[in-house]
């Protein structure tokens, strides 16, 4: 057996940072998540918790953070676009996971289904129906039906052990 392959487990209660490293171990992409508020304010999110999960009814989900201070109002949200982003959007991962910032600042939006905010860049955008909602720890899982696509086919942004990254076939 090479060193490499030895077993090692660390027991629950582990660190959050060996959590976290042992989960940052999962590479994603990074999508930003948008919606209207009941004030019909722009609210979004920097998410890498996108995951697809049915083709037949079109589903996917995301989990939101309940300490995020736009929880409540995505709790609330009947409609949401989720923009994949391509390689050249790392701006905007940054812009949208940045507190206090206007995370809407310099784009210009145009309106999806019941006003929602479209971001003019991405790889891939779906516009989205709130469907199912559970429960997840510190976290809301929040799944959606896809009504509208937008396939641009761009090379999509990676995320890896906190940093970003492109993606190179093997082909
Ligand atoms: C790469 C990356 C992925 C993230 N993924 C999530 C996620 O899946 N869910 C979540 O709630 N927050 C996620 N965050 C954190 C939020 O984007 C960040 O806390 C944001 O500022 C919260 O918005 P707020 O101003 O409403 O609190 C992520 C941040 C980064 C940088």
């Amino acid at each position: 057996m090479k060193s490499s392959e030895k077993t090692s487990f660390i027991r629950y209660p582990f660190s959050d940072s060996d959590l976290k490293g042992a989960l940052g171990g999962f590479a994603t992409g990074i999508t930003i998540v948008t919606a209207k508020n009941n004030k019909n304010q722009n609210i979004g999110i920097t998410v890498n918790s996108f995951s697809s999960v049915s083709l037949d009814p079109p589903l996917v989900l995301w989990s939101i953070a309940k300490s995020a201070k736009c929880f409540h109002d995505f709790f609330c949200a009947e409609y949401y676009a989720i923009h994949i982003l391509g390689e050249d959007q790392k701006f905007l991962s940054d812009q949208f996971a940045s507190k206090d910032a206007d995370k809407f600042y310099g784009l210009a939006c145009a309106e999806g289904i019941a006003g929602i905010p479209l971001l003019p860049s991405y790889n891939v955008c779906f516009q989205c129906k709130f469907e199912h909602r559970y429960e997840g720890g510190d976290h809301i899982i929040i799944v959606g039906r896809i009504h509208a696509l937008s396939n641009r086919s761009e090379t999509p942004l990676l995320y890896l052990r906190g940093t970003y990254g492109s993606f190179v076939s093997d082909a």
